[in-house]
């Protein structure tokens, strides 16, 4: 019979070790939620629905993350919300999925919303283990270290044949089978007749007298069940307070920076190195120790990032180099040197063989092929043609107080520095602004612009200057002599 596959994600706890006012499910790993890789690693399985159960405290925050469908551009499944209330275990969370399961579901994956470094090759071993033990279910086991906290499981004898005796929790273990270190995830493949095992389970094992809730691993008494065993005990690993979110993020940082290794990306000190999982590098990039690579941040072939950069969403063309740079909402064409100390803000366009050089502020601005920004400018809200030149120290005074104005520069402009461009104005072609100009009426193309006083040299006037305030300095000195003569008189 066709497989016709549907996920459960149990997520109706309350996340309480977070200390957090939302679900721990939305806290982030790498720029994406808990329950996105959740999602991520089912979406490979093609399932047919997924089902959420969750809790009258975080129903809302859920859907208004997650909406009614999750893809990730190719592979799409809808959601499904089931409400669990009150919280009863385990067992009777399951139970609340099947008034919305869809029709001719014949298996469901389970698993907690909390166990965000789960992969879809993990998860079909859950298959080849059942079908290998002729078994109607499977869990997914690991050998943990420390298996504190977990279910432990019992095999009924052999434990090479796969089927398990009991599943016992920590709570209700004796001395001896909490040394068991075999320990359950958490994770299932039951067929759908899982529900009315379940509902039997409940009237003949009832509710664990420890904890009182319906444990869903009693399904092994009811069921032939197969253990699956992972050597990864990371996969399976949950998440319960921000220290163990840290150390998820470590893992999936690690694996991260591996694959873009592997994919041709050099990483000077890969430790210091922070990304999203959304991020885009070519071959032949370089990232150099320091570097925080943010929300879908694209690099380009040959670009040599860093030390010390933080691109976010800015998409970096090839053959650049960028050290010391904050890039955020902004697009660099190719060839193109930044930094070190520069800000590009939101809507920064650098075309094709810019150059940026230290303590430079651009937001809202394109500049033209070739133009060249080399010391301590603010650019904002300007459109500079090609091979324009900005001396030192220019300023574009953009803001009126209450209004943004904008600054067009013409091609091959030339500005002097230490100028203040008040916008709006416009800059023809070919002009050149003298430096220290404050530039207030628009330049015509090939004019020169002085915006400031003429210099003017009066002949002999420093010597004189010069003479009349050491005459100063010597008839001060002679009256603090007086004084003091006076003074030593009086004792
Ligand atoms: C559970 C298993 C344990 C396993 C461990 C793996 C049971 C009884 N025990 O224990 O064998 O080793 O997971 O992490 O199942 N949930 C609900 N509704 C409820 C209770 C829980 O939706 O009424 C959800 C939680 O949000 C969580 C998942 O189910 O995502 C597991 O619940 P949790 O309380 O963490 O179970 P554990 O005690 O960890
Ligand atoms: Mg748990």
């Amino acid at each position: 019979m066709d497989v016709r596959l549907a996920i459960v994600i149990l997520a109706a706890g309350k996340s309480t070790r977070f200390h957090s006012k939302k679900s721990k499910l939305l806290h982030t790993i790498c720029g994406q939620t808990v329950i996105e890789w959740v999602l991520d690693a089912v979406l490979p399985l093609e399932p047919h629905q997924v089902i959420l159960v969750h809790g009258p405290h975080n129903e809302a925050e859920l859907h208004d993350a997650l909406g009614d469908d999750y893809s990730d551009g190719e592979i799409n499944v809808p959601l499904t919300y089931a409400l669990q209330q009150p919280a009863l275990g385990t067992a009777h969370a399951l139970l609340q999925a099947e008034p919305v399961l869809a029709e001719g579901i014949t298996d469901i994956i389970v698993l907690p919303g909390d166990a965000p470094l789960i992969d879809d090759e993990t998860l079909r071993m859950l298959f080849e283990a059942r079908d290998a033990a002729g078994a109607e279910h499977s869990v997914l086991t690991a050998l943990m270290e420390d298996p504190s906290g977990y279910g432990r499981i019992l095999h009924d004898g052999d434990p090479e044949n796969g089927i398990i005796e009991a599943i016992v929790e920590e709570a209700d273990a004796t001395e001896e089978q909490r040394f068991i270190n075999e320990v359950n995830s958490g994770m299932y493949l039951f067929s759908v007749r899982v529900f009315e095992q379940l509902r039997k389970a409940a009237e003949t094992i009832g509710k664990s007298s420890v904890k009182g809730e319906y444990y869903l691993p009693d399904i092994v008494k009811m069921a032939p069940t197969a253990s699956c065993m992972t050597e990864d005990y990371v996969s399976i690993s949950g998440i319960n307070d921000r220290e163990q979110l840290a150390w998820a993020e470590q893992e999936v940082l690690t694996a991260l920076r591996r694959s873009w290794m592997q994919a041709g990306v050099t990483f000077r000190m890969p430790e210091t190195v922070y990304m999203h999982a959304d991020v885009k590098l070519d071959e032949d990039v370089e990232i150099g120790p320091n570097c925080v690579l943010l929300n879908g941040a694209e690099v380009g072939r040959g670009t040599v990032i860093g030390p010390g950069c933080v691109l976010d969403n800015a998409n970096i063309g090839e053959n650049c180099t960028l050290m010391h740079v904050r890039a955020l909402d902004c697009d660099v064409d190719d060839n193109v040197t930044i930094g070190p100390y520069v800000n590009l803000r939101p809507g920064t366009h650098l075309q094709d063989n810019v150059k940026v050089g230290n303590f430079v502020e651009t937001k809202n601005a394109v500049i033209g092929t070739g133009s060249k920004l080399p010391h301590l400018q603010y650019i904002g809200d300007a459109e500079l043609g090609e091979n324009v030149n900005i001396g030192a120290g220019t300023i574009f005074c953009n803001y009126d107080g209450v209004n943004k104005h904008r600054i067009s520069i013409g091609n091959n402009v030339f500005v002097g520095s230490n100028s203040s461009l008040q916008a709006p104005l416009t800059i023809g072609e070919g002009a050149y602004v003298a430096m220290g100009s404050a530039v207030t009426k628009d330049v015509p193309q090939d004019a020169l612009a002085v915006g400031r006083a003429r210099q003017e040299n009066k002949e002999g006037y420093a010597a004189r200057l010069r003479e009349k305030a050491q005459r100063l300095k010597e008839q001060r000195a002679m009256e603090r002599e007086r004084e003091a003569g006076e003074a030593g008189g009086k004792s």
